[in-house]
C-alpha cells in the first residue's frame, strides 16, 4: 500500500547557504535509498532578504563538487507552511525562534513539528547549524558535512517510521 509522501520543509535565516543545501542533500540522500517517493523536501528562509534567487554561489558550488545539483528559489516561509508540511527543520535556535513566533501560541491541529536539524546529528556537539554566509569557501564545505550527517540522521528516523 503506498501513502502520502511525508513532506519536510528546511529552514535558515536567508535560505540561499543552509537550507537550499539541506532540501538537495536530503532529496540526494532520499533518492539513493531507493526512498525517492517517500519524501518531499523544500526550504525557506525566516527573512525576506533573498528572496526570489537562487542559492548563494558557494552553496551551489559546494553541493555540485558532492555531486548534488539544487534547484531552489529562495521564498520567506509563511504562517501556511505549518498546514502544507509535516515537520519544520530549523536549521538554529534564532530560526527556531521566528518559526514559533510565525506558528503562534496556538497552533493549529495537526501543524507541522519544528524540530532542530542537529537533533538529528550522529556526532552532537553545538546545536546550531553555523552560519558560513560572512566566512570563507572552508564554512560551506563544513556545513556540507554537518548537513550531510543529519540528513542521514533525519532519514534514518523517519524511515523507522518514529520520525
Ligand atoms: P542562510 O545564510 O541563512 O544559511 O541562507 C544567510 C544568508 C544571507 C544572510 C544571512 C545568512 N544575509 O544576512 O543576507
Amino acid at each position: 500500500m503506498s501513502s502520502a509522501p511525508v513532506s519536510v520543509l528546511f529552514v535558515c535565516l536567508g535560505n540561499i547557504c543552509r537550507s537550499p543545501l539541506a532540501e538537495g542533500v536530503f532529496l540526494a540522500a532520499a533518492e539513493s535509498r531507493g526512498l525517492g517517493s517517500r519524501f518531499e523536501a523544500e526550504s525557506a528562509g525566516t527573512a525576506a532578504y533573498h528572496s526570489g534567487e537562487p542559492p548563494d554561489p558557494r552553496t551551489t558550488a559546494v553541493a555540485a563538487r558532492h555531486g548534488v545539483h539544487l534547484t531552489s528559489i529562495a521564498r520567506q516561509a509563511t504562517r501556511r507552511d505549518f498546514e502544507r508540511f509535516d515537520l519544520i527543520v530549523a536549521m538554529d535556535r534564532s530560526n527556531r525562534r521566528s518559526l514559533e513566533r510565525l506558528r503562534g501560541h496556538r497552533p493549529r491541529p495537526g501543524a507541522a513539528r519544528i524540530v532542530m536539524m542537529r537533533d538529528y546529528d550522529p556526532a552532537p556537539g553545538d546545536p546550531d547549524v553555523p552560519d558560513p554566509y560572512y566566512g570563507g569557501a572552508d564554512g560551506f564545505e563544513r556545513v556540507y558535512r554537518i548537513v550531510e550527517r543529519c540528513c542521514e540522521g533525519l532519514l534514518d528516523e523517519l524511515d523507522d517510521g518514529s520520525g
